[in-house]
């Protein structure tokens, strides 16, 4: 593999080859970043599915390893999550070389052909070398299906306050927490959302964590529900809920749950759709965080599949099919709605640093060049602009261009006060007729000040607007790459206080 293909991601991490969906077992142990993800190596469509496995010192670049667990007697292996055993709960280590333990759904894909209900179950596999072996549990499953057609993807962490283990379980229409103190047996603590939150399809997989609101020493827990379709742009996305958690119980801050519930409201309606989400592009899916990041990291890290289930399996890749977001950090932060998730990219991000250009500040009216004449041409950048409204009803949009007339805009609409990416004209969209079209997404802050930032790759972006309060990632298949850049400003001036573009280098060199 030459990860040179047409439309192949330079710094967004893919499969070798075959066909990728979810995150899966996402684990920080000795050093390593574990990323495993939904695999089917034999296919570049959905099928009988596997744990593909890398691991990486900085999320940035990754090493492919082999896959970590196959299909067996139980069924194929769904999403799921991996946490170590440091205190040697299970038995499955011991204290001085604890398991890294994979949690996971089987799909008896047999069992659902049969007609039954409960052909999803959970089980258990560990690793006593860093992942780089696995054996699964003898008395799979751990955790038996009570006849419910979707119940899957167990995202697990240690809930130190009740030195247990949490499991967070997605439930066709709502989340089931159960817990365990050794993670082989389990019981079933409370369900919570059934009657909240976005519902226009099966909730999936889910993540639970505490998060401090930042700057200061205050604490939220963030219950993350994917879910497909329903999404506020159509298709597959991630939406979050805040409250708290006693180790029975997840009960929402009456703040967010009044937010939930006012219409219209900044944060909960784009297109009609209910819900507030992590990210409003169409293709971040699938996401959670990673367990076990050492404390004085203090960091929740997350990572989502960069793709969207209305149309992931004929995009137009060859030899593999789809990406990864970038590693994000997510923060709690306030907002004119009220404290709101923000992500920004990892600083790790740096380490592929290429030259930095930046911009002259200047009153901006029409259009700016950025990359022409410039003494640089790429297709992979990190762009930062510190834009200034002058004039209400002023919007703006970089575009990002090609020879060949394609073009993506990722830019903020007055008259809606929303952000948006264009793809209407990305190149290549013949595949579905669910692909082409103009994303939207509230824009959580009031004031003239938009500092914005872009994300490019070969075949995406992702846009993080008001330090991370509002986030798209939009994904695209040009011709041939967007190495054309330009601000464009309309009904109105912006000022340019100041810009940089930086180039991204890949991590394949
Ligand atoms: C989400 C999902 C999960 C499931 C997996 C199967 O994209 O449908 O719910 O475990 O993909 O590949």
């Amino acid at each position: 593999v030459t990860f040179n293909e047409p439309h192949r991601p330079q710094f967004h991490f893919t499969p070798p080859s075959g066909w990728m969906n979810d995150p899966n077992g996402m684990v920080y142990h000795n050093g390593e970043y574990h990323l495993f993800y939904q695999h089917n190596p034999d296919s570049t469509v959905w099928g009988p599915m596997h744990w593909g496995h890398a691991v990486s010192k900085d999320m940035v670049s990754w090493e492919h390893l082999p896959i970590a667990l196959y299909p067996d007697s139980l069924g194929t292996i769904f999403s799921g999550s991996a946490v170590v055993d440091v205190k040697n709960t299970s038995g499955l280590g011991t204290a001085n070389n604890p398991a890294m333990v994979a949690i996971y759904t089987y799909h008896d894909a047999e069992g659902e052909k049969a007609g039954r209900d409960d052909f999803q179950t959970q089980g258990i596999a560990f690793s006593l070398d860093n992942g780089r072996s696995w054996k699964k549990y003898e008395a799979n499953p751990v955790l038996k299906n009570p006849g419910i057609r979707d119940f899957r993807d167990p995202k697990v962490m240690w809930y130190e306050a009740g030195q247990k283990w949490i499991m967070t379980l997605a439930v066709k229409d709502h989340i089931s927490f159960y817990s365990s103190p050794n993670l082989l047996d389990w019981k079933l603590e409370s369900d919570f959302g059934a009657n909240v939150g976005a519902h226009g399809g099966v909730w999936e997989c889910p993540d639970l964590f505490k998060l401090k609101v930042a700057g200061t020493e205050e604490e939220k827990w963030v219950l993350i529900v994917n879910i497909n379709p329903g999404a506020p742009n159509g298709g597959s996305g991630t939406q979050y809920f805040l409250g708290s958690f006693d180790g029975n119980k997840f009960v929402m801050d009456p703040q967010f749950e009044a937010s939930l519930n006012t219409k219209p409201a900044i944060a909960t309606t784009v297109n009609g759709q209910e819900g507030i989400w992590l990210d409003y592009g169409r293709d971040e899916y699938a996401g959670v965080t990673w367990e076990n990041v050492p404390e004085q990291d203090g960091r929740r890290l997350f990572m989502g599949w960069m793709s969207n289930w209305a149309y992931a399996n004929v995009v137009p890749t060859e030899k593999w099919r789809s990406a990864m977001t970038v590693a994000r950090t997510l923060e709690l932060v306030n907002t004119p709605a009220g404290l709101r998730v923000a992500s920004m990219p990892v600083k790790e991000l740096q380490h592929i640093y290429g030259a930095t250009h930046d911009l002259e500040g200047q009153d901006v009216t029409g259009a700016l060049a950025i990359s022409e004449g410039a003494p640089f041409s790429t297709p992979t950048f990190d762009l930062q602009l510190e834009l200034e409204r002058l004039s209400t009803g002023g919007q703006f949009a970089v575009e990002l261009s090609n020879a060949k007339g394609q073009k993506v805009l990722v830019g903020y609409d007055a008259a809606r006060g929303q952000y948006y990416i264009d793809r209407r004209n990305a190149g290549s969209n013949s595949f579905s007729d669910d692909f082409a079209g103009i994303h939207y997404a509230p824009r959580l802050a009031s004031d003239a000040s938009f500092p914005v930032r872009l994300l490019v790759d070969v075949a995406s972006v992702e846009f993080f607007a008001d330090g991370g309060k509002t986030v798209m990632t939009d994904i695209f298949f040009p011709d041939e790459p967007f190495t054309n850049v330009r601000l464009i400003t309309e009904k109105g001036q912006y000022r340019l206080k100041s810009g940089k573009l930086t180039e991204l280098k890949s991590i394949y060199n």
